[in-house]
């Protein structure tokens, strides 16, 4: 099966860039299913109706969410009523939506599990024992298994990946914004990659205007952040991965911007 991964689409800016590339993306490497995370797609922060409807139309057949899937209430009026979205697993028992889903995709099926980190964020239930627990549940319907990772430290990152090393077919990180290049197979089959890196502007600090990230660390006083404009960036990651094993067979990272410019 082959994957297609999109990093953090931050604001409109990201999602202009998702509506310029994924179309050209889905052309150059024919992905069987593609998936985008979408936490900081509405105005830089959570997710509405929408804007996941806009997401989907692009092309996005999942869209997976990280720690601002609550910021905008209009989540929870839509949340349940769909199968294609999905928030970290590891909140408590009760939390409104799902943390995986299984997706048919032709004659296999995939499922995706989100998982959130808890080093420098929010007390939330382990992630690793959640995780585990997913994997070993999916495990009975297929072995093409995919985690969205989104996590601050990139050793809770990295120690997902060899915790779920040769359980789930990719571990990839989310999150940070900023694209690592360590992609890799682990040894016992999992695609990994620290971070996948943000869709959106490309001149700002994580996709927050510039001066109001210099100011607050000049200062130490609060400012309100605001999705910048200006040049645009793409990040993302495509995988294949055996339908028999469910091991991964490659990854590439993919790193659109006026730096490295897309070629067909
Ligand atoms: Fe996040």
């Amino acid at each position: 099966m082959k994957v297609l991964f999109i990093g953090d689409v931050v604001g409109s800016p990201g999602r202009k860039t998702l509506k310029e590339y994924l179309p050209k993306l889905k052309q150059k490497y024919r992905p069987d299913v593609t998936i985008v995370n979408g936490e900081n797609a509405a105005g830089g922060k959570g997710l509405t109706d929408k804007v996941y409807y806009e997401i989907r139309e692009t092309g996005a057949d999942i869209i997976t969410l990280g720690n601002h899937a609550w910021d905008k209430k209009e989540i929870f009026d839509f949340i349940d009523k769909t199968d294609e979205l999905v928030r970290p697993a590891n909140f408590p028992e009760g939390t409104p939506g799902v943390g995986y889903v299984i997706k048919k995709v032709g004659s296999q099926k995939i499922a995706v599990i989100n998982g959130q980190g808890r080093a420098f964020m929010p007390a939330i239930d382990c992630p690793f024992r959640t995780l585990e627990n997913i994997v070993n549940e999916v495990k009975e319907k297929t072995p093409i298994i995919f985690v969205d990772f989104h996590a601050e430290a990139t050793s809770e990152k990295q120690a997902m990946g060899w915790f779920l090393d040769g359980k789930a077919s990719a571990v990839v990180g989310t999150h940070t914004h900023v694209q690592t290049a360590d992609e890799r197979i682990l040894p016992g089959g999992t695609a990994f990659i620290t971070d996948v890196g943000m869709t959106g502007p490309y001149d700002g600090i994580l996709g927050v205007e510039k001066e109001a990230v210099i100011h607050k660390f000049l200062t130490s006083l609060p400012v309100r952040f605001e999705v910048t404009s200006g040049r645009e960036q793409l990040s993302g990651v495509f995988i294949t991965i055996d339908n028999k094993s469910g091991l991964a067979e490659s990854i590439k990272r993919i790193s659109i911007n006026d730096d490295r410019p897309f070629f067909d």
